[in-house]
């Protein structure tokens, strides 16, 4: 069974993970009062860990300016730092690993989200127009045109990650993981559909990739390079990015970061069909050569196919999302070979308990 190429360990950076089967980042809308996690987060997360497993959390704003959609947590309090030591404990009592990873959302946001109502920060003046903006109240409204960051204003985003890293460090991570991809902040830079700067931070590939590598420099020094990862998503259109050459931006990309001696590169990988990324895996496999390191791959994979790109050298984890929502012991169902729970979209993001942690183990059937 291909699947076993699963259940080898790896190792990842500082750690020596037991198996590949990760849990990706997935964004539950469910933070409570403050954006603290809410009571159920410990369970939810505690349920999919497993000992020397890695699972990452939700994306998880930085400053209250890099929020962009209701209830999504953060890790800029102190009361912040409290709800996620419970989490990480939680996971920690199941012998697991838990990274965090570190969200500024850029123009994808909304006035209504941020401190005094002021207009979302972006590299270039341009309003996302292929999606459709939410309120704090869950309304949908269109994006506005956000506010183009001046040069001296850089800084200070590097700084809320600087201290979102730091933040995560007292509340028990064990490592974080540097948000690149979806259309968030650190992609409009990236991509030259969203970033029409003149400055350092716009124009060549390295001057659209400098803010993520100084990010992830910032957010390395706090870690130590072995505990900080990034993910991307190269062929990524969701949020209205894209690059008129992926290729020639990434294969900057990918050898600029290997240079900073992270602990691994997270990859999105083209789903067809999906409507969020342009592209097939066939172009993330172009790609591969430009990275020498621990890479990980997320993108509609089964038991089957994840076990299939370990052994033909395409990955050597596999990150699953919604897989993991429905299936608390997935990386179990996965190695016995065992029928797997349906996940139910309608409670991805917002609500309670239910489609959270009422997913049943497949013991709890038996
Ligand atoms: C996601 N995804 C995602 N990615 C990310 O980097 N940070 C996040 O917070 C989220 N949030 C999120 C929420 C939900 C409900 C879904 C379905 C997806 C993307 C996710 O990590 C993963 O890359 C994709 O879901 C593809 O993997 P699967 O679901 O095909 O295994």
């Amino acid at each position: 069974m291909s699947a076993s190429s699963l259940f080898t360990p790896l190792n990842l950076g500082r750690y020596r993970l037991e198996h590949r089967v990760l849990m990706a980042p997935l964004t539950r809308m469910r933070a409570g009062e403050g954006n603290v996690p809410n009571e159920l987060a410990p369970e939810y997360y505690s349920q999919r860990a497993t000992k020397g497993g890695l699972i990452f959390t939700e994306a998880t704003q930085v400053t209250p300016y890099g929020q962009g959609y209701p209830s999504t947590p953060g890790i800029h309090s102190q009361e912040q730092v409290a709800g996620w030591k419970k989490v990480t404990d939680a996971v920690h009592a199941k012998g697991g690993l838990i990274f965090m990873q570190l969200w500024h959302v850029g123009r994808s946001s909304h006035s209504s989200f941020q401190p005094g109502g002021v207009l979302p920060v972006a590299p270039s003046a341009i309003a996302i127009t292929t999606e459709k903006s939410l309120t704090p109240e869950w309304q949908q409204v269109p994006y506005e045109v956000p506010h183009a960051l001046e040069l001296n204003e850089i800084p200070g985003i590097i700084e809320a990650y600087r201290q979102g890293a730091r933040n995560a460090l007292a509340a028990g991570f064990d490592g974080v993981e540097v948000h690149g991809a979806n259309g968030y902040l650190l992609e409009q830079f990236l991509h030259d559909h969203s970033n029409k700067r003149t400055d350092l931070y716009g124009g060549s590939v390295e001057n659209r990739a400098r803010l993520l590598l100084e990010v992830t420099q910032a957010v390395a020094e706090i870690w130590g390079a072995d505990r900080t990862g990034v993910r991307l998503s190269p062929f990524g259109t969701y949020n209205d990015v894209g690059d008129s050459d992926p290729i020639g931006l990434y294969s900057y990309v990918l050898p600029a970061l290997s240079k900073l001696n992270i602990a691994y590169l997270s990859i999105i990988e083209a789903r067809g069909g999906s409507g969020m990324e342009i592209g097939t895996p066939q172009s993330v496999d172009q790609l591969r050569p430009f990275w020498p390191g621990t890479l990980i791959l997320a993108g509609g994979f089964t038991g089957e196919t994840a076990g299939e790109a370990i052994e033909a050298g395409r990955a050597d984890a596999i990150a699953f999302g919604r897989q993991f929502i429905a299936n608390p012991d997935l990386p179990e169902r996965i190695r016995q070979g065992l029928p797997l729970n349906h996940y139910d979209r309608s409670t991805f993001y917002g609500g309670g308990a239910e489609g959270y942690t009422t997913y049943p183990r497949f013991t709890d059937k038996a």
